[in-house]
């Protein structure tokens, strides 16, 4: 049986919630309740704004995208609006896939008319007509509430011609993901949607000049589309007031590991990492924190003694981390760290897309250098490769796949300190262990 979404919100139902509020209290599937709990009051204010008055409240705001790169959304949606190519496409980038990361699920799942709501405004600012919902294949019960949602918005004149009678036509179409993590990046969702191999493309052009069917495109995930009601409800200049200067609003963390209560945690930007782990209700009783991993598997791990660190973009980046897609995942002291690499590298050798030599071939010797390790092998023969083969991976790869495939790994390294030894020593070429055939 299907868990309902708010089991995954411990706190469900607090009077501190903003993304989360309608969360356990509304039927997901009954627009009525969703009206009756301030549903299509934003759309309401965003047509009375028209499209360059939801721009500046947007941008005043200063929110950023939460799937995980934080590029400032109002700067999307202005440079997507102004194109003079038509038509402009919205997609809603659904395809939640980052190990550990359960927000968007959450949020289809139980608010799904908050997503469809926000989508209607994010169209109207951008001139777009055709919105695209690009969903996890693995999420079928927020898919049913979304397809749901869709029908009972186009029965009440919320989508489709002539939108609450303001002129504005805008309708969704929702495509479904087969399982590939790298459809998830923003290009190859493109791909994906047109019939082609979900492969990521070269950026720039960025989609917002040439995306969708070659088009001018806003891509936004789903945090971010449902941040954009408070914005057009509380104003872009009270939103921004919310979290830290350069962090503002509420954000969602995905909490899971060792703590006593994992789930979806929701808090302004500004609070700490030992913060968020008391809300969970800390370790349980002869349990420490070994480690953090902070943005999934293309994050970094920090140390069980870091929880000082603030969660805020500018917060994270001064630590040398980086809050990602808001995945916090808790390893007690019975971890066993090198096991946690060697699946994170599994993942990333399984989901590349093979484009690229730097990625095809560096995570294939990323895996088989952690199993080598783990297996007792020299770290001071190993690391050097290692090292190497990650850093290419950075520098060379297509996407950002490759590019973080290897940051796991050096947090684990150069933070925790495992595989510790004389990690400067330069190998020989001939001192490489023999590796097996790149696939
Ligand atoms: P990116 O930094 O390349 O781009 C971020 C966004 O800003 C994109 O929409 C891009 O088109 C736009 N952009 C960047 N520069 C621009 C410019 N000059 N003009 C107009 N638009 C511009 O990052 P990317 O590759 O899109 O995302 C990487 C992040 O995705 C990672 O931080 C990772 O944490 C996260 N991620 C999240 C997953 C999830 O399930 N939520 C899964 C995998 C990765
Ligand atoms: Fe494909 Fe990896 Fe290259 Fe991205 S970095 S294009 S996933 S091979």
């Amino acid at each position: 049986p299907e868990a309902d979404a708010a089991s995954a919100v411990p706190d469900a139902g607090s009077p501190d919630h903003v993304l989360l509020r309608r969360i356990g209290r509304v039927d997901p599937l009954s627009l009525d309740d969703y009206r009756a709990e301030g549903g299509y009051a934003a759309l309401r204010e965003a047509l009375r704004l028209g499209p360059a008055g939801v721009l500046r409240e947007v941008n005043d705001s200063g929110l950023v995208g939460r799937g995980g790169a934080a590029f400032p959304t109002g700067r999307k949606w202005s440079a997507t609006a102004q194109q003079p190519d038509a038509p402009h496409y919205l997609v809603c980038n659904a395809d939640e896939s980052e190990p550990g990361t359960f927000k968007d699920r959450v949020l289809m799942e139980g608010d799904p008319f908050s997503l469809v709501e926000a989508m209607t405004i994010a169209g109207y600012a951008i001139g777009a007509q055709t919105g695209y919902l690009y969903i996890r294949g693995e999420y079928p019960r927020a898919l049913r509430h979304l397809e749901n949602a869709l029908a009972l918005a186009r029965e009440r004149d919320l989508l489709g011609t002539d939108i609450m009678g303001s002129g504005f036509s805008f309708d969704i179409e929702i495509r479904r993901g087969a399982g590939a993590y790298i459809c998830g990046e923003e290009t190859a969702i493109f791909g994906s949607i047109e019939g082609q191999r979900g492969e990521p493309r070269s950026k720039p052009p960025f989609p917002v000049e040439k995306g969708l069917f070659g088009k001018p495109t806003a891509v936004n995930n789903v945090e971010t589309l449902v941040n954009v009601l408070p914005v057009l409800l509380m104003g872009g200049p009270a939103y921004a007031a919310v979290g830290t200067e350069k962090s503002t609003g509420p954000k969602l963390f995905c909490l899971s590991g060792g703590v006593r209560r994992p789930g979806l945690y929701e808090m302004p930007f500004g609070a700490t990492l030992r913060d968020l782990v008391e809300a969970a209700g800390g370790m349980p009783e002869g349990r420490s924190i070994r480690a953090i991993l902070l943005g999934g598997a293309a994050g970094t791990f920090v140390r069980g003694d870091e929880l000082d660190i603030p969660l805020t973009f500018e917060g994270a980046r001064e630590a040398g981390t980086s809050l990602g897609s808001g995945v916090v995942l808790v390893l007690d002291d019975t971890a066993d760290l090198a096991s946690t690499l060697v699946r994170v590298a599994a993942f990333f050798r399984d989901e590349s897309c093979g484009q690229c030599v730097p990625c095809r071939v560096g995570t294939v010797r990323q895996e088989e250098s952690l199993l080598r390790l783990r297996a007792g092998a020299s770290p001071a023969q190993e690391l050097p490769l290692l090292r190497e083969v990650g850093q290419a991976m950075r520098d060379a790869s297509i996407c950002g796949l490759g590019q973080t495939a290897w940051n796991a790994v050096e947090s684990a390294i150069d933070r925790l300190g495992l595989f510790s030894e004389d990690t400067h020593q330069t190998a020989a070429p001939g001192d490489r262990p023999a590796t097996e055939e790149a696939r």
